[in-house]
């Protein structure tokens, strides 16, 4: 199949990138590089042996999207191409809704002109807001989101969801991540923030190289475990696989939602002893308050997608450290050369 993949440059989407092309479909990628670079593109045919077709652009543009659907006859759109950063969206609302909102309406707009209705979109456990029960399943109550962000998110959700029950011909396909980490076991490809992250595992393997002096873990009083949060961590290798499954196995157009996680919680000073496991070093840390925003626990049900699509995460969490602590050492710099 050819598959058009927004966002494909960025770090889950060039991952899929890579899958997609080792199952034999082609791939084309639209990317603004806002948040990454073509380096990554180069790295998935250095991977794969394939070639990319890609334009750069951005997703809001419909002129651009006329032309890659004129020049490409796409069976499916997988749709990453977003702003993700939690703590900017709060800063940042408009810029947040009008990238992610205004990128999902001009895309559907245009393929739907050129009656392509299939598409996955990249969802996040972000829209079951603080879970009331845990493990996560599809059927929890969604909104509550605390953040624009989230509530992009939670508001694209909608309109996908609107946009079947108008055109029952669309095949919507909304993929919940839970935490998705790691990277590709060449080192090839990875996770390449900008400035300092905010996320725990590029934190960690930043400090791992001595690019940061400790980790701040932000709260240890939290009714878990150890009092530190406990998420789902993916390893982003099972995750482009479920994209890979979803394209493959759906068949019947619908509305169709999976929680993409392992099931496993993991605590942040277990995330840091396994990081430590794979660097071979004790990493430094401190307790700091909590962050704002921030929930307790958060794991996902994933039978649905195993029941579904076949599907389930088969990586674990050192799998997960090795491979970022394979690509941190052998990128220092990420893409930058
Ligand atoms: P990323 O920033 O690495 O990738 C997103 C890509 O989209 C980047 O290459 C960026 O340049 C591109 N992009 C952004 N806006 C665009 C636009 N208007 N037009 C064209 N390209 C545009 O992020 P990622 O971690 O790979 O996330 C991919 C998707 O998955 C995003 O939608 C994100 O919200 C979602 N998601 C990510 C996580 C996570 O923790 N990484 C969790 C849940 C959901
Ligand atoms: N944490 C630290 N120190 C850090 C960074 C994080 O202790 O320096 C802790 C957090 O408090 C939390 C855990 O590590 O308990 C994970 O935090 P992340 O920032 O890595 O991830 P979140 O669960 O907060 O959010 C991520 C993405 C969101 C997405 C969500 C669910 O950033 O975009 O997963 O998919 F919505």
């Amino acid at each position: 199949m050819q598959i058009l993949v927004t966002g494909g440059a960025g770090y889950i989407g060039s991952h899929t990138c890579v899958e997609l092309l080792n199952k034999g479909h082609q791939v084309v990628v639209v990317d603004n590089y806002y948040n990454s670079c073509a380096k990554s593109i180069q790295r998935v045919e250095q991977i794969t042996g394939k070639k990319v077709k890609l334009y750069e652009g951005d997703v809001r543009d419909k002129k651009l999207l006329d032309k890659i659907f004129k020049s490409n006859k796409i069976d499916w759109v997988i749709h990453f191409a977003g702003l993700k950063a939690v703590g900017e969206s709060c800063e940042k609302p408009i810029m947040y809704y009008d990238n992610n909102i205004g990128g999902t309406l001009a895309l559907v707009e245009v393929m739907q002109k050129y009656n392509c209705k299939k598409i996955v979109f990249s969802s996040s456990a972000t829209v079951y807001g603080d879970p009331k029960v845990l493990p996560l399943t599809e059927t929890c109550e969604t909104g509550g989101t605390t953040n624009p962000y989230g509530t992009s998110k939670y508001f694209q959700e909608q309109i996908l969801t609107d946009l079947q029950k108008a055109d029952k011909e669309w095949t919507v396909v909304l993929l919940r991540y839970f935490n998705p980490v790691g990277a590709h076991s060449s080192g090839l490809i990875g996770e390449d923030p900008q400035g300092i992250p905010n996320n725990l595992t590029p934190y960690i393997a930043k400090v791992a190289i001595g690019e940061l002096k400790e980790i701040g873990v932000f709260g240890n009083d939290y009714d878990t475990p150890d009092g530190t949060g406990v998420r789902d961590y993916i390893h982003v290798v099972d995750l482009a696989l479920g994209h890979v499954c979803s394209v493959e196995k759906i068949k019947d157009a619908g509305v169709y939602i999976y929680n993409l996680g392992t099931g496993n919680g993991y605590s942040v000073l277990q995330v840091i002893q396994a990081f430590s496991r794979a660097c071979g070093r004790d990493l430094p840390y401190s307790i700091k308050p909590r962050r704002a925003g921030d929930i307790a626990s958060c794991y996902a049900d994933c039978s649905k997608a195993k029941k579904e699509l076949g599907w389930e995460a088969k990586l674990g969490l050192d799998d997960m450290c090795q491979s970022l602590w394979k690509w941190q050492s052998m990128n220092p710099k990420g893409y930058k050369d």
